[in-house]
């Protein structure tokens, strides 16, 4: 009934007062029509106030709301200085016409409307209006704790540079508000910086190396709407500091950059052992590799969890042997030392040494059988097996190990140094007297004894004829070899 009646009062009195429109001037308060927004929870309040003309008396005041797609209701009006409302806890009175909306909701967006009505000299009744159109939209940002905390978070890559950052935070919001707020910080040196970036309910400032000591301190965007939607006594107005050290942040960079290296790097080797396994499943020796490929040549085997290159030798006796020294030519010097022998020297399709760290690995990862092949000078081909034959490890001096010479027309010529200790020109492990050392005596590097019987690494020189040849007294006394190879199978 109410609205009705306003409705046309409203109409009727708005031709009336055209002739007298400049009769009142507003004063102050949000221009006709604008929109305004407030918070929600908050007070919104409209203030408009108007000074009357010569001559003119205020005869009331109407309040109006309409919201959006709803008809137009009066909810306050005014006569003799008294304000009036249906709802005295939503609506009150502003100096001189304005109006103040308490607990604001979104329900209360609308149109807002005052009209004023006057008496004027001439006894005109004259009626003007204005009218806002009210959000009530913007929400107060909130964090956790009510508080505002800048925190040195750990340090991340990112994608796009790569580079090391150490991000610092500021939050941790659970509510940005609305519209949403953003921060501003203030570096040591003064900077100020907006900062838009969010990551977990918090602003992000990137601090890369070199880091700045000192003070860095975050505040809400004083240009936030919402911002200012906060209550009065809201810490979050408030500026949040963190000290930062540059050491510490260096000391960050180190260890994120350690970690990062350190799971490269077992991924990688991760990831090759899964290669490995795949590409090697199954092939520990040579005699492994014969199933799969039947010519002698170089290939890869694993053995005790190691990958090594050796020489295959499938012709032999049906094949299967993982050749460990080989002598052909003059063209590598077995004088060599202790480390050499353990390492291994040469070319696998020349002459070489494979060394004794593999030997000991593969010999002890089954069970081998020896083989030497040994040619004279005229080719007159020679050879000699031994069973159950292992190398022991650099703590005992890779001592040579087997059952029994299992036989061969070379005959036997390694018994003699069963359970002897390796012995090079530089590590003496023979059975002669300290002084002495057969390795340096007969230029080689063998399980001496005292010294020898054979000496298959000893000097490449078939033409002469003297002790420190290549040699095995039981096929060709002390003459020099022509052709040597020692190698294994397992059994
Ligand atoms: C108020 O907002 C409406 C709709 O968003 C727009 O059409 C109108 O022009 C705005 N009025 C003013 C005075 O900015
Ligand atoms: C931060 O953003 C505000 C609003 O977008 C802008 O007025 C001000 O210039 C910016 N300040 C800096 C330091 O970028
Ligand atoms: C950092 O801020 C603290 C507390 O506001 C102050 O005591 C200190 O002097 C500041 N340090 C620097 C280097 O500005
Ligand atoms: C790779 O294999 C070796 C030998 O089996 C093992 O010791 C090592 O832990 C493996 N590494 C990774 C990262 O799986
Ligand atoms: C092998 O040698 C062991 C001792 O080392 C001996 O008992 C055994 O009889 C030998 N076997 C052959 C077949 O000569």
């Amino acid at each position: 009934m109410a609205s009705t009646r306003f409705r046309m009062i409203g109409v009727a009195l708005f031709v009336v007062a055209l002739s007298a429109v400049e009769a009142i001037q507003w004063d102050g308060g949000p221009a006709d029509k604008a929109n305004i927004t407030s918070c929600v929870g908050g007070i919104a309040s409209i203030p408009w106030s108007f000074v009357k003309g010569d001559g003119e008396t205020l005869l009331s005041l109407a309040w109006g709301f309409q919201a959006p797609g709803k008809e137009k209701t009066q909810i306050a009006t005014s006569n003799n200085g008294h304000f009036y409302t249906t709802e005295k806890k939503k609506f009150g009175f502003l100096t001189n016409a304005g109006l103040s909306l308490h607990d604001a909701r979104s329900q209360d967006s609308g149109d807002y409307s005052v009209q004023v009505q006057l008496l004027q000299t001439d006894s005109n009744l004259v009626t003007v209006g204005r009218m806002v159109t009210l959000s009530v939209t913007d929400t107060p940002p909130a964090t956790q704790d009510g508080d505002l905390h800048v925190t040195l978070s750990d340090v991340v890559r990112d994608d796009v540079t790569e580079d090391w950052i150490v991000p610092l935070y500021c939050g941790h919001f659970v509510d940005l508000g609305h519209p949403p707020v953003g921060v501003v910080w203030t570096t040591p040196s003064g900077e100020v910086r907006n900062s838009s970036y969010q990551d977990k309910g918090s602003f992000v400032l990137s601090l890369s190396s070199p880091v700045q000591g000192g003070n860095y301190s975050c505040h809400l965007s004083p240009s936030a709407p919402a911002a200012r939607c906060l209550t009065a006594t809201s810490t979050l107005k408030a500026a949040a500091q963190l000290y930062v050290h540059d050491n510490d942040v260096r000391l960050l960079l180190l260890e994120a950059q350690l970690q990062e290296t350190s799971s490269r790097q077992s991924k990688l080797i991760g990831d090759l052992n899964r290669t490995v396994d795949f590409m090697f499943q199954g092939l520990s020796s040579c005699k492994d590799w014969l199933a799969r490929d039947p010519r002698s040549g170089v290939r890869a085997i694993q053995a005790s969890g190691q990958i090594m290159a050796v020489y295959c030798d499938q012709v032999t006796d049906k094949g299967g042997w993982t050749v460990f020294q080989r002598r052909k030519d003059a063209s590598v010097d077995f004088y060599q030392g202790w480390t050499e022998y353990r390492n291994g020297f040469g070319d696998l399709e020349g002459n070489f040494w494979l060394g004794l760290d593999k030997l000991h690995s593969l010999t002890t990862s089954q069970r081998y059988e020896l083989r030497v092949d040994l040619y004279k000078v005229d080719w007159r081909k020679g050879y000699a097996t031994y069973s159950g034959f292992y190398v022991d490890d650099a703590s005992h001096n890779f001592a040579l190990h087997f059952d029994n010479f299992t036989g061969g027309n070379a005959g036997d010529s390694l018994s003699n140094h069963r359970g002897q200790q390796f012995t090079t020109k530089d590590r003496d492990h023979d059975a002669w007297d300290s002084g002495s050392n057969c390795a340096q005596i007969y230029h080689g590097a063998w399980w001496y004894t005292c010294c020898f019987n054979s000496n298959l690494n000893g000097e490449y020189n078939p033409k002469n004829q003297h002790h420190g040849l290549t040699i095995w007294h039981s096929f060709e006394g002390g003459n020099s070899l022509k052709f040597t190879e020692m190698k294994i199978r397992p059994i």
